[in-house]
């Protein structure tokens, strides 16, 4: 399940199938002296990723997709699951994470989620607990070593939306010190400038386009000075692309995670290339709507962001992995009256880890 930080992050099976909602804390007390191991956890509308330092003082990263099934959806009642990664919860059994997912795309089942733009969903009333065996599955540590602190990533409160992350966080919280850990959590943006930006002295904007939100920090010497998140990113393009073309947005996620670029739409028979095309157009809305709204929240907030320095913007997140995404965001930052010098425009070591890394990164100096 683990890869190194320099591949990217594949969605990976869980290493056993999971069967339990809440099983017993780890107990502290037992092995006072023993060594503690301490996690950094991004918690992400599409994927969970955990980053973990190993002995070698390396770091190893491991994720689930954050996704799931009822077993009435697929139809398989009576099928062996002992090698399909599921939860028993009150009646009800889910099948999780890679496995939903490629069962998704066989049967062509639209699939569920514990997380909409990048909270605990309130339309499955199984969410927080389908979200808790997920993340008990993720952090499961090696015998004899005890459970340390684990920095876990949450979103900027929305902006132009009513919501905010106080429910989430203190769920997640709950989660994680049920687990035995002690949880701490830590802006999904401004952990993009702990992993990345020790060379500008952790100062710079980071730009997180994940699936449920793209969440935006500026952070001076380590310190977050401005962190909000916008209410549209991978899912908001998915659902559109979907609706524009006539079919099932995890296609879309198909054709756009496989090798998908900003301006290239002559792939493939028909269907995929229109699919491609609306892509096309989704995505660069996206770019110009984030980019508008940085500069109106650079612009409303009352701060001296007269930084000393020129600084980094760090572009993240699995949506910025498509073909083209960075060039495009150059683009339209350079003709764009952006009140901040920038130093460059860069994409983060792995844009589908750093947050993880960055709340471990967080977790360690403690
Ligand atoms: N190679 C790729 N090309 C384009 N999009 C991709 C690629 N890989 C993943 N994605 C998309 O990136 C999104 C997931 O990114 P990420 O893991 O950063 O989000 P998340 O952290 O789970 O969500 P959020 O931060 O919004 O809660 C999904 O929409 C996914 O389809
Ligand atoms: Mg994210």
């Amino acid at each position: 399940m683990s890869t190194s930080p320099e591949n990217p992050v594949s969605p990976a099976p869980p290493a056993a199938p999971v069967s339990q909602v809440s099983p017993s804390p780890i107990v502290r007390s037992a092995a006072a002296r023993a060594p503690q191991v301490h996690l950094g956890l991004d918690v992400g509308t599409m994927n969970l990723v955990c980053a973990r330092a190993n002995t070698l003082g390396k770091i190893e990263i491991s994720s689930l997709r954050n996704v799931f099934l009822t077993v009435d959806d697929v139809n398989i009642e009576g099928m062996d699951l002992s090698k399909i990664s599921h939860a028993r919860i009150d009646e009800g059994v889910f099948i999780l994470s890679h496995d939903a997912y490629n069962f998704a795309n066989i049967f062509g089942h639209r699939l569920s989620r514990s997380m909409q733009k990048g909270m605990i969903s309130p339309e499955d009333i199984n969410s927080t607990d389908i979200l808790a065996v997920m993340i008990r599955e993720l952090l499961a540590i090696e015998p004899g070593v005890m459970p340390g602190k684990c920095v876990y990533s949450v979103p900027g409160d929305p902006i132009h939306s009513k919501s905010n992350v106080l429910y989430h966080r203190n769920i997640l919280g709950r989660i994680i010190d049920e687990i035995g850990f002690e949880a701490e959590p830590l802006n999904e943006a401004t952990a993009i400038i702990y992993a990345e930006c020790a060379d500008s002295d952790f100062s710079g904007i980071s730009i997180s386009f994940g699936a449920g939100l793209t969440n935006v920090a500026v952070v001076y010497k380590s310190i977050p000075v401005l962190e909000f998140a916008l209410g549209r990113g991978g899912d908001w393009i998915d659902d559109n692309v979907a609706m524009a073309v006539g079919t099932i947005p995890n296609r879309v996620v198909a054709i756009k995670e496989k090798d998908f670029h900003l301006d290239r739409f002559d792939v493939g028979r028909k269907k995929e290339r229109k699919v491609r095309e609306a892509l096309g157009f989704y995505y660069k809305n996206l770019i110009q709507f984030v980019v508008k709204s940085c500069l109106q929240e650079l612009d409303r907030r009352d701060l001296d962001l007269g930084f000393p320095n020129r600084i980094p913007l760090i572009i993240s997140g699995g949506t910025s992995l498509a073909g083209g995404f960075l060039d495009y965001i150059r683009v339209q930052v350079e003709e764009s009256s952006w009140p901040l010098e920038l130093s460059e425009v860069r994409y983060a070591g792995d844009p589908l880890s750093c947050v993880a890394q960055g709340c471990l990164i967080k977790a360690l100096k403690q």
